[in-house]
């Protein structure tokens, strides 16, 4: 009987071990993202995703426009060669090659996500040992996760890169849509992935 018992706990003990994730878990960002930077001409130092950060700065500064911001950071990240330090640990993960741990983003989507992020002069903070929802466009969710335990400042563009490489190495057609998720790791202890929102139901449209 107390065999059992403790064989019971030791299977328990074994499944909870291999059920932790090592690195900090993706499926719930539980941090908030500190955002520092330039947007729209003005100085801004704000915490939440970067579309909260576009809300709230238009609140602050009902100047800003935050479409040309948009196509600003589009025009600005074309015509600047490679304006980020790069340490990519390629080739990334692809959702449909390690088992679909999550589930798809939109690619378009995901693109709105890494337009915003793509603000030439801004730094994207976060805690250590913590995923963090950086951005959320209907469905698509983009997480940054850090492995160090220091806070990490990021270049927000370098993000949208990073979300760029998942897209060019995981994007599928199923059912004739256009979707990609996976995970891109940087040599520095840092990691981004880019999912769907994992959202209860079907009636849940939107993060
Ligand atoms: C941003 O705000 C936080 C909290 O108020 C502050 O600790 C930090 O020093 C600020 N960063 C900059 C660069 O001003």
């Amino acid at each position: 009987m107390h065999s059992i018992t403790l064989a019971i706990w030791v299977i328990n003990l074994i499944r909870f071990c291999i059920s932790t994730p090592l690195v900090p878990d993706v499926s719930e960002p539980k941090a908030t993202m500190r955002f520092c930077g330039m947007l729209g001409g003005h100085k801004v130092n704000l915490t939440g995703t970067i579309e909260d950060i576009y809300a709230q700065a238009k609140l602050l500064h009902p100047d800003i426009d935050i479409e040309s911001q948009i196509l600003l950071n589009a025009e600005t990240y074309e015509s600047s060669e490679s304006n980020t330090k790069r340490t990519e640990n390629k080739p990334g993960l692809c959702n449909h090659l390690i088992g679909h741990p999550w589930n798809a983003a939109d690619v378009n989507q995901l693109k709105q996500g890494m337009d915003q992020l793509r603000l030439p002069d801004a730094k994207c903070e976060v805690k250590g040992q913590t995923c963090t929802e950086v951005s959320c466009v209907g469905m698509a969710e983009i997480v940054l996760c850090s492995e160090k335990d220091d806070p990490m400042t990021i270049p927000c563009s370098t993000i949208a890169d990073y979300v760029g490489d998942i897209i060019e190495q995981c994007t599928v057609h199923p059912n004739g849509v256009t979707v990609a998720s996976g995970q891109m790791f940087d040599t520095d202890g840092w990691n981004v992935v880019a999912k769907r929102f994992p959202g209860k139901g079907r009636k849940h449209q939107k993060c």
